[in-house]
């Protein structure tokens, strides 16, 4: 039985980075393969929820204000996620919502949101159906069920959920690892990897040409799919060891080759996109070279679009900047980097 009840939820909620790509869906947002990510620590999604519970009334209503202005698409987005899983929300017709949402990076960075925005969504609508419904039993099984509903609106927000590294997708070498949801294996690995720091050189901050939605669907012909899907296994298994041996070249080795798969496979599907950009290519190409010659610890991946996310450990960072400063930067759009690290996952905050 639903009560009447209201309140206030807010959630601030990081993007991530993936290490391992998910590329390629099937049914309800499942995945093709299991995918890592390390979430990050700045460039965050700040979500505030006004909910009314109100079981006299009869359909949803929604509002939903991106940094201070209605945005009609969002909402839509929005909206068509909760009535397309409304067996996952059976209060959603006495529900009226509204949402605030921030980002904490400039949306003309042209880093991707979704995951962010969609995975503090997850977490103030998890928070309102413990209000309404009683808590849940403990913090873990909270967060599933926010990473559960979080892969329902995008696929990777369901790995933004938790802190460090984190393992979306069923495979053997991972611990209760699963395609429904998310699980962190952050204590799992050498403490190096959660030092590791990511500059984002921003190579062109035009919204990117191919969104996620359009590029899952490229692989569903895709000729070399099947392959993708066992390659991107293989590398899921073996960062495991790599990462708990604290192998940072071997990790590098599989981050790059991830990376360029993603593009490849976009290079060459039907249509064909190349969001590489030719400083994209350059940044690359200056990366590998200084790796060499001064045995730098950093390598490089890039997400669906242009600009060259940049990984080493803190160790590294003193160095790492400088030689940005003054090597790369003059192939970023107007001397643009973002520097970001591994985060610790989202935060609830109270007002
Ligand atoms: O969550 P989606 O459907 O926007 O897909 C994300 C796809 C990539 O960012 C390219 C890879 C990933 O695993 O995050």
């Amino acid at each position: 039985k639903i009560e009447h009840k209201s309140g206030s939820v807010t959630w601030k909620s990081p993007s991530n980075i993936a290490i391992v790509k998910y590329w390629g869906k099937h049914g309800n947002q499942m995945p093709n393969n299991p995918s890592l990510s390390f979430s990050l620590s700045k460039s965050c999604t700040e979500t505030k929820v006004d909910f009314d519970v109100d079981p006299s009334r009869n359909g949803l209503e929604l509002d939903f204000q991106f940094e201070g202005k209605a945005e009609k698409k969002f909402e839509a987005k929005i909206r068509n996620f909760l009535t397309k899983n409304s067996a996952d929300f059976p209060y959603l017709n006495h529900l009226k919502l509204g949402i605030e949402s921030s980002n904490t990076f400039p949306h003309s960075a042209g880093i991707a949101s979704s995951a962010s925005s969609m995975s503090a969504l997850a977490l103030c609508l998890v928070s309102i159906e413990s209000r309404v419904f009683g808590g849940f039993s403990d913090k873990k099984q909270f967060r599933t069920r926010a990473s559960h509903l979080a892969r329902l609106a995008s696929g990777s927000a369901s790995r933004s959920v938790y802190g460090g590294l984190v393992c979306w997708g069923e495979s053997e070498s991972v611990a209760d690892s699963s395609d429904y949801y998310a699980v962190p294996i952050a204590d799992d690995i050498d403490p190096v990897f959660n030092t590791f720091q990511d500059a984002i050189l921003i190579v062109d901050s035009a919204q990117k040409s191919v969104s996620s939605t359009a590029g899952h669907k490229m692989m569903v012909n895709h000729p070399y799919a099947e392959m993708r899907y066992f390659v991107a296994r293989s590398h899921v298994e073996a960062l495991k060891g790599i990462m708990q041996e604290g192998d940072v070249k071997g990790f590098g080795k599989i981050l790059e080759n991830e990376a360029l798969a993603l593009h490849g496979l976009m290079m060459n599907s039907d249509p064909s996109f190349i969001l590489m950009k030719p400083n994209t290519l350059k940044i690359i190409e200056l990366i590998r070279e200084i790796r060499e010659e001064e045995e730098m610890p950093w390598y490089f991946t890039l997400d669906a679009g242009p600009n060259v996310h940049l990984m080493y450990p803190l160790e590294a960072a003193n160095k790492a900047e400088k030689l940005i400063k003054d090597v790369l930067l003059p192939y970023t759009q107007d001397n643009t980097v973002i520097y970001d690290h591994v985060g610790k996952g989202p935060e609830q905050i109270k007002k």
